[in-house]
């Protein structure tokens, strides 16, 4: 095989702790900007006798770009020495799949190309990221050590060879590496086989019980169709916007309440579904709505744990549960009232990771309408829909009425996250920095009549391997259970994002109130007085509100 060796010089735009790159397409598709990134990845990981005799798994989620980043991901892989690439038919792998698919095949990891929930199209956004061989994003410590890399970078091993045939399946070679392309949906099917009683959705779905699963134009179509319409028997239709496109229709896969908003628009008609689901452009998140009734993530996430006993997989209890620390305490509850451990971890899933190879948890999940367990070492929008089903097919009562049950049982976590985009990141600094100094002054004292009982930048020690993640968010926590949080996105690709994230926990059924803002408004009003939002960004309202 001829390797070649391109030289090369550091390459700029991983952000230090975060598990991958995240670009413009625009930024991606110059010179070897992309090849620069693997070629750290393979570098920094690379066990002292090579990648002989290894695996390694890609796929993406079919974004503008994909199949070219692809191509070269394959070229770079072969010069490197990975006796095998498994690759996705058509370069598909929705995020849970390809860890899904790392497990399954005993993989060394896997890259997925993926901008999760940004836009994508020539303009828009792609991204890379690698995941290891528990087929969970790499931990902080390789992360950091391919961020080094990064900045190290002397040459590119690549080979010259043509173009692979990614729409059919078989094996090819590539030098000599083997190159195989796979069913991109059958080994994930497979394990939810395993997880769910699919005969009793089946006998639900024959009953009449409807559906409608958005899946955006983004990954999961695929995955949606062959297992809601195809094994499980929904009415054709049941999936839309299920055919996977490079630009997402033009949308913005994000299974929120502004950029799903057909969907919630169905879900509050009068003849709407009994169930409403979305997932985000690489399949990882989960957006649920009842008829008539919107569940927040923090609050599907306490309801799956309350009821994950009727699917096969969890009928015999749950180990623990975790949640991100922004992430409202509705799954405490649970956890409490079960008596298991509830653990509270910084934002971003790879957190998730070493409790669930502890086997410490057995469910996680984050406000950000993600939601996963120990089938895979990613959240799953699939997964957090078949266990809404199962629960739904077990109970035999609406969204509606186990939600209202689960708060009465519960109390009700009122809970919203207000999001200021794009902002000066000088201006979005100095607010939290000013926050930051402001936080030793406030333990102790009674704000909105509620007493400050612990103001701190949330630190997070692994209770697994010992290691320390800090300035983790700004967090206000009251003695009445209430929170403000305060931290910036790690994933936005322009200027920087404020998220202020609020919560207040009402006990007494009787009080519950309709709306989640009016719930707020005392906390949401504090909020922005304690880091004069306003007043420093110039924004009169957030751009999103969930
Ligand atoms: C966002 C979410 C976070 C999630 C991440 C990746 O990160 O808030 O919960 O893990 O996307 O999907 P952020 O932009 O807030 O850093
Ligand atoms: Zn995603």
């Amino acid at each position: 095989m001829n390797i070649t060796r391109i030289p090369t010089a550091p390459i700029a735009g991983m952000k230090p702790g975060t598990s991958g790159l995240r670009k413009k397409v625009t930024e991606f598709a110059q010179g070897h900007y992309l090849a620069n990134f693997v070629q750290s990845v393979f570098d920094a990981v690379q066990p002292p006798t090579g990648f002989g005799g290894l695996t390694l798994v890609v796929g993406g989620d079919g974004r503008y770009w994909n199949l070219e980043a692809i191509q070269r991901v394959i070229r770079i892989a072969a010069a490197n020495g990975f006796a095998r690439v498994l690759v996705g038919q058509g370069g598909i792998l929705s995020t849970p799949a390809a860890s899904c698919v790392i497990r399954q095949h005993g993989a060394f990891g896997g890259l997925i190309l993926s901008a999760s929930h940004n836009p994508g199209g020539p303009d828009g956004d792609f991204g890379i990221k690698f995941n290891a061989a528990n087929g969970g994003p790499a931990p902080e410590k390789v992360t950091d050590a391919i961020y080094a890399k990064t900045l190290a970078i002397g040459e590119i091993l690549t080979v010259e060879s043509a173009d692979v045939d990614l729409g059919r399946i078989g094996t090819q070679a590539v030098g000599t590496m083997k190159l195989e392309v796979i069913d991109a949906v059958a080994d994930y099917v497979e394990l939810m086989r395993k997880l769910f009683d699919f005969a009793a959705l089946r006998a639900l779905f024959a009953g009449g019980f409807r559906l409608s699963f958005d899946a955006m134009h983004a990954v999961t179509g695929p995955y949606a169709k062959a297992i809601f319409e195809r094994e499980l028997g929904a009415p054709s239709g049941t999936v839309v916007n299920g055919t996977p496109l490079p630009d997402f229709g033009g949308g913005h896969p994000d299974p929120n309440l502004v950029h799903a908003k057909e969907l919630l628009d169905r879900m509050m008609a009068a003849d709407a579904p009994e169930l409403g689901a979305a997932s985000d452009g690489d399949g990882d998140r989960n957006l649920i709505i009842g008829r008539g009734i919107f569940i927040p993530p923090s609050d599907s996430l306490a309801m799956l744990a309350a009821n994950a006993h009727h699917a096969p997989a969890y009928a015999k209890g749950i180990a623990g549960v975790a949640r991100s620390m922004p992430t409202s305490g509705a799954v405490d509850r649970v956890a409490a009232k079960r008596g298991v451990p509830c653990f509270e971890t910084p934002t971003g899933w790879k957190f998730f990771g070493n409790l669930l190879d502890a086997g410490r948890i057995t469910l996680c999940g984050e406000e950000s309408a993600g939601t996963g367990s120990n089938h895979v070492r990613e959240k799953d929008g699939v997964w957090a829909v078949l266990l809404w089903l199962s629960i739904l097919a077990a109970r035999q009562q609406s969204v509606q009425q186990i939600a209202r049950e689960h708060w009465a049982t519960y109390g009700r976590n009122y809970y919203t996250r207000h999001d200021y985009e794009d902002l000066d990141t000088p201006i979005a600094k100095a607010l939290t920095q000013a926050v930051a100094d402001r936080l030793p002054t406030l333990a102790g004292q009674t704000l909105a009549g509620r007493r400050v009982a612990l103001a701190d930048d949330f630190s997070y020690t692994d209770p697994v391997d010992g290691s320390v993640s800090k300035n983790q968010g700004l967090r206000i926590v009251f003695d009445d259970g209430s929170r403000i949080v305060y931290r910036l996105s790690g994933t936005g690709t322009t200027g920087s994002t404020l998220r202020v994230y609020i919560e207040r926990y009402e006990g007494e059924p009787s009080r519950h109130a309709q709306d989640t803002q009016d719930a707020l408004a005392d906390l949401i009003a504090l909020a922005d007085e304690l880091a004069q939002i306003r007043a420093r960004t110039g924004r009169q309202q957030p751009d999103v509100v969930t």
